[in-house]
């Protein structure tokens, strides 16, 4: 079994909602820590009016008992708080609409018609999204396709961050750039001077992990590779376009004795001098810091707006626009942090046990032991 989880809700839909399963027992819950993960995914500069409206607060209705977690599946909700003021161009389910008036029924349909967004987002998955599920209103798209639906992912990794800080594994985030900006006292400058021009900005992101033991993932098959897990987690984020991990691409530039991290020993303890694999060798974490980098493409949305087409009329128009970031490489640091932690411990309780914490924390203590002996 693997943790799995699903998210359902749309940006402006009433909430948001997570189901998690494969979370042992007996792993008592920080909700400071977890509340603070989402709200430090709501931080920084560049983002949006939407930011001000949202105080994301996690609520659990299953599978912790007394703060503890019991096995069960955990069920989650946040609230989106800015639901009121969108229920006319919202899904007409979201206010029970086969219980109201039949009047007040007809009103609402046609306010919706009014607001149908019908011009493309270059950037978006609104022009794939029209073809695939012929739609015609871009809404449809943009609800359920929109960043927004990252908090549950925070809530979901910042659970599984609190149970691996039992085992003193730990995650960081820190924004390498911004645009062709490295100089981190420039960042609030350099994205103001973007949101006068009316353009939005992208960046890199380092994630590091850690106390990561050795051993977690594994070369035996395609599939249970580390390397490729977190790769596939982290690309899922909306609008990340590149994942490296240690050295990445440079590896490509240097030679095979430049590059590669020799092996000593001493006391009987393994190490590397230095670390370009990024903690991840043959498919598995080596001991040493797992270092991931992610590339983040501008945001799509932008004032001043890109050509694009209307799908009614096939006529050239200006893209869509609807309040959005102009820069979220911060929140999208989070975002990693978080995807990193639900593989992470995904391997992790693949190698120490998925039952219960005190047969992990043993068999954890036991690993530790015998690794220290080899
Ligand atoms: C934390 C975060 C916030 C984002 N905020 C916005 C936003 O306000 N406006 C916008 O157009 N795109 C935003 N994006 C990016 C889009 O969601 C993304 O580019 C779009 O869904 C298309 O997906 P793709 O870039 O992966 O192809 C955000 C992404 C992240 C990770």
């Amino acid at each position: 079994m693997t943790i799995r989880f699903l998210t359902s809700g749309e940006s402006h839909g009433e909430k948001l909602n997570a189901i998690i399963e494969g979370i042992p027992y007996g792993y008592e819950l920080d909700f400071d820590f977890i509340n603070n993960e989402l709200a430090s995914r709501q931080k920084g500069v560049g983002r949006g009016n939407r930011m001000n409206i949202e105080k994301d607060k996690i609520k659990i209705t299953s599978g912790v008992r007394f703060s503890v977690t019991t096995a069960s599946p955990i069920a989650i909700e946040l609230q989106n708080k800015d639901w009121k003021n969108w229920i006319y161009p919202m899904s007409i389910e979201k206010i029970n609409f086969f219980e109201i008036d039949k009047n007040l029924q007809d009103t609402i349909k046609e306010k919706i018609k009014e607001k149908k967004i019908t011009k493309l987002r270059p950037a978006h998955a609104d022009l794939a999204g029209i073809l695939k599920y012929g739609f015609d209103d871009i809404r449809y798209i943009l609800e359920r396709s929109s960043a927004r639906e990252t908090a549950t992912r925070v809530a979901v990794g910042a659970i599984c961050q609190n149970i691996l800080k039992f085992y003193n594994i730990t995650f960081n985030s820190k924004i390498i750039s911004i645009g062709e900006c490295d100089d981190e006292k420039r960042f609030q400058e350099y994205i103001e001077s973007f949101k006068k021009k009316g353009e939005s900005l992208g960046g890199v992101v380092q994630i590091t992990v850690k106390n990561s033991p050795a051993g977690l993932g594994s070369f035996t098959h395609w599939d249970r590779r580390l390397d490729g897990k977190l790769a596939q987690a982290l690309m899922s984020i909306p609008a990340v376009k590149s994942v490296e991990i240690g050295l990445g691409k440079d590896y490509a530039k240097y030679s095979g004795f430049k590059s590669h991290d020799e092996i000593f020993e001493e006391n009987g303890k393994y190490y590397h001098k230095t670390n370009n694999s990024g903690g991840i060798e043959g498919g598995m974490s080596n001991g040493e810091d797992i270092v991931l980098t992610i590339a983040m493409k501008p945001i799509p949305t932008m004032k001043k707006a890109l050509n694009s087409v209307e799908i009614k009329t096939h006529k050239k128009t200006k893209a869509h626009f609807e309040r959005a970031d102009i820069c979220a490489v911060e929140a999208c640091g989070v975002v990693a942090k978080n995807m990193s932690a639900i593989i992470i411990l995904d391997a992790f309780l693949d190698k120490f046990g998925r039952d219960c914490k005190k047969d992990i924390d043993l068999a954890f203590k036991n690993y530790q032991k015998r690794t220290n002996e080899i």
